[in-house]
């Protein structure tokens, strides 16, 4: 099977990048969307109730919340939530172009390192991650900044 005809192929991540800047309306479309969809959270434990955004490199925007478990290491974060969405909806070869990611306790908060691996497994060289920083601002990064070294299994 040729690269272009296998779904999980993946960008080569050496390819020069040809970046397509998420605009400010767009980024506070996924803003939005995150707040509301942690409306939704699960989170009887720990009271901390994400919501994340996802705008794919087709256009499409999937969301989802966590989703917490009486056995605690069984919860689900928001960004895997959503990108689990979005590959049900959309197939194996989505490609993420932004995800935001939002809570409504008003705390910084940087995506955790398994969602860091999640993301970037839909990841393009481009790949920007919105999340709440310091005092209320939103602060951004783009995956390879925030996953410098992921794993990848031909790497093994
Ligand atoms: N959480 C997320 O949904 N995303 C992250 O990137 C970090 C943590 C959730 C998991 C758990 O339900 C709660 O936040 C507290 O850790």
């Amino acid at each position: 099977m040729s690269p272009n005809h296998d779904p999980y192929h993946h960008p080569n991540p050496d390819a020069p990048s040809a970046p397509n800047p998420v605009s400010p309306a767009q980024a506070a479309d996924l803003q939005q969307r995150a707040i509301a969809v942690a409306q939704h959270a699960y989170a009887p434990y720990s009271h901390f109730r994400v919501g994340a955004a996802v705008l794919l490199v087709d256009g499409t925007i999937v969301t989802g919340c966590n989703v917490e478990n009486s056995s605690y290491r069984l919860t689900v974060c928001a960004e895997q939530a959503a990108i689990a969405t979005a590959v049900s909806l959309r197939g194996p070869s989505i490609r993420i172009r932004a995800i935001a990611v939002a809570n409504l306790n008003d705390t910084a908060s940087q995506p955790c390192g398994a969602c860091r691996q999640t993301i970037h497994e839909f990841s393009t060289p481009d790949t920007v991650v919105f999340f709440p920083g310091e005092g209320g601002a939103i602060a951004q990064a783009t995956i390879a900044a925030l996953l410098p070294a992921a794993f990848l299994l031909s790497n093994s």
